[in-house]
């Protein structure tokens, strides 16, 4: 393809450093795509013959059929897939396939290849996302009024429901789609046509192919088209932001599953076995979507390393953009649709919850705001007070609701037989109704309005 100049091939050694056939095979939809609307404006454009177009365009679809079937032999010494598709065309139609590279570089091609492909990415991963927001909210509406223990430090806290706790994933991902729709709407635009780094003298219609390949509109500078991978960067960066989330809800579902804390079971479908401890059932998936974290995160790193420091236009450097970010898409798309199984199906018990919401004096806070509320004590000193009731529970190893009104008047004679209202731990999250609260009806309507919005 460009070996006018040289009078020997490369050495083995220098393929397999420059080859990049093995990984980018993963853009020649895109690349067949790029090339079609290629070389239809080169004919519009009167570029060149429309019967010579007509051929080159039969020619490609006659390629990518050999794609999809799997038929095309991939050569390493064509280095990339934009190499072995004109090759192999060329080899269909004969030399006047030589034409389709008119007004084109291999730089402005490979960066509307990425860019269609981190399109394509990100226009599969929003609704695997509202999928998963739809799957939380559900069962998030089944326990508004399903209480287990908040907290804060991984220490019992103040009682929540599961469902409000479920609801704040909904949240996390909702942002998340906005970061992905961001992300989407910057990337929208057409490189081609920006050629090697400086534009052509040919008549092109770049917003012809950008019309075609479905971008607004033509990349404004044509070395900033063919030098940024900021789009890969913003997208390996909202999947990381993804990944870290479903990575906290992934821990949790380790913890809740583990015998100590037995707040839920995942399904059989969800679960595997120890080969050797027969009562083992391990949260391999969700151990997976929170290691998987790593390579995401490693992904997003590791192409910011290769950009940075890069003079303008295209180095050679910018070919290690791809294999860490298909990794990482796949990955991303593979934790997602994970978590919804194991969120679809995980049974959560709602008496063991309960119990350990209880425990810990998780309505301490409920006492003292009892106490500011009904005896019109400062909160400071309300806290004091239940402290040293707190303490005297501890040391009897009681729960707040099991003491006497005597026990509690023996620290403030203000107490009064109403307070056993609020030590309850059903009776601490009814209370809690301030918008964004955890109070079931406050859960049920906020889960009916996600799956309306979500429907
Ligand atoms: N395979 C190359 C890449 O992914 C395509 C662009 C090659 N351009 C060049 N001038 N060598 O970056």
């Amino acid at each position: 393809m460009w070996g006018g100049r040289f009078s020997r091939g490369p050495s083995e050694i220098m393929e397999a450093i420059n080859a990049s056939i093995d990984f980018d095979r993963k853009l020649a939809t895109q690349d067949i795509a790029g090339s079609r609307a290629h070389v239809a404006m080169l004919a519009a454009t009167g570029i060149i013959d429309k019967a010579d177009a007509e051929a080159i365009d039969a020619g490609l679809k006659t390629v990518a059929g050999e794609l999809e079937s799997g038929d095309f032999k991939f050569s390493r010494a064509l280095e990339d897939i934009h190499m072995n598709v004109e090759s192999r065309l060329a080899a269909l139609i004969g030399p006047v396939a030589g034409r389709l590279h008119t007004a084109r570089s291999r730089n402005d091609q490979v960066a509307t290849d990425f860019r269609l492909y981190v399109r394509d990415f990100l226009d599969a991963l929003d609704p695997a996302l509202a999928a998963l927001q739809r799957t939380l909210a559900t069962r998030a509406l089944e326990h508004a009024g399903t209480v287990m223990p908040g907290f804060t430090h991984l220490q019992s806290a103040q009682p929540v429901t599961f469902g409000h706790h479920l609801l704040a994933y909904v949240e996390m991902l909702s942002r998340d789609r906005g970061r992905v729709a961001d992300c989407r709407a910057r990337l929208n635009e057409n490189p081609l046509g920006s050629a090697a780094l400086a534009g052509t003298s040919f008549p092109i219609d770049r917003a012809m192919t950008a019309k075609a390949l479905g971008f607004d509109r033509p990349t404004a500078n044509s070395l900033d088209a063919v030098a940024d991978r900021d789009f890969v960067i913003e997208a390996l960066s909202a999947s990381a932001i993804v990944a870290m989330h479903l990575s906290r809800l992934a821990e949790e579902i380790v913890i809740w599953c583990s015998a100590q804390f037995a707040f839920v079971r995942l399904s059989d479908a969800f679960s595997t076995g120890s080969s050797i401890m027969p009562q083992k059932r391990n949260p391999d998936a969700a151990e997976l979507v929170r290691a998987k974290t790593g390579r995401i995160f490693g992904a997003l790193q590791g192409l910011l390393t290769v950009m940075k420091g890069l003079p303008l236009a295209y180095s050679k450097d910018m070919q290690e953009d791809k294999e860490q970010a298909f990794d990482a898409f796949e990955a991303v798309a593979l934790c997602v649709a994970a978590m919804d199984g194991m969120i679809g199906d995980l049974e959560p018990d709602a008496r063991r919850m309960k119990e350990a919401a209880g425990a810990g004096f998780a309505t301490a806070t409920d006492l003292a705001d009892w106490l500011v509320r009904t005896c019109a004590m400062p909160f400071r000193e309300a806290h004091h007070v239940t402290g040293a009731i707190v303490a005297i529970a501890s040391g009897r190893g009681c729960a707040l609701e099991e003491l006497t009104l005597a026990d509690m008047q023996g620290v403030s004679s203000a107490i009064t037989e109403d307070v056993f209202d609020v030590l309850g731990v059903e009776r601490s999250v009814a209370s809690r109704t301030s918008f964004g609260g955890t109070a079931p009806e406050n859960v049920r309507a906020q889960a009916e309005q996600w799956l309306e919005r979500l429907r």
